[in-house]
């Protein structure tokens, strides 16, 4: 369902919307926009949510591929974070995340900030590499 006031849950290629979070000045560079290792470990916890329930358990990040700032973040802005599955291996799991921004109220826009690629591993109470549940 799309809200008219907000950012739809889905995009048009599936994605599913898995976490939103609005960036402070704490998070600012010194041109007064937002760090990009701020956006980086958002973009991971964005991406571990469909694979966390794929694996139904703990995983790790193996591998972050094809990141790419597309727009800088400004303070202020309303991020939403999409992520689709692209692949489900033995013990793996790639993901996909798009990231919006929101911004200018006056004439509010959505605009792609940031995408990457993102590999996780489901693992076991040791840190080793588990096999991914088939039910
Ligand atoms: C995640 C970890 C347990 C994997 O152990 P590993 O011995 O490298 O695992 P394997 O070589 O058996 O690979 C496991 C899976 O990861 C995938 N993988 C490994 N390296 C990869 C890479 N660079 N890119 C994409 N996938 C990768 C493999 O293809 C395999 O997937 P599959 O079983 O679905 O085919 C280990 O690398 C680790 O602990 N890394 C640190 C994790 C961490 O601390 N992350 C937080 C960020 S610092």
């Amino acid at each position: 369902m799309t809200h008219p006031l907000m950012a739809p849950a889905t995009l048009d290629n599936g994605a599913v919307l898995v976490m939103r979070v609005m960036p402070m000045p704490a998070d600012a560079n010194a041109n007064g926009d937002i760090f990009g290792g701020w956006i980086m470990a958002q973009v991971d916890l964005a991406g571990a949510v469909l694979p966390v329930r794929i694996a139904k358990g703990r995983i790790a990040t193996v591998a972050v591929n094809e990141f790419i700032f597309k727009q800088p973040v400004s303070v202020g802005d309303l991020l939403s974070f999409y992520a689709r599955v692209l692949r489900v291996g033995n013990t793996s799991v790639t993901v996909h995340v798009e990231v919006y921004a929101e911004r200018n109220p006056a004439n509010l826009q959505m605009v792609k900030v940031t995408e990457a690629n993102l590999t996780y591993v489901a693992i076991d109470g040791e840190g080793q590499p588990r096999a991914l549940p088939r039910d």
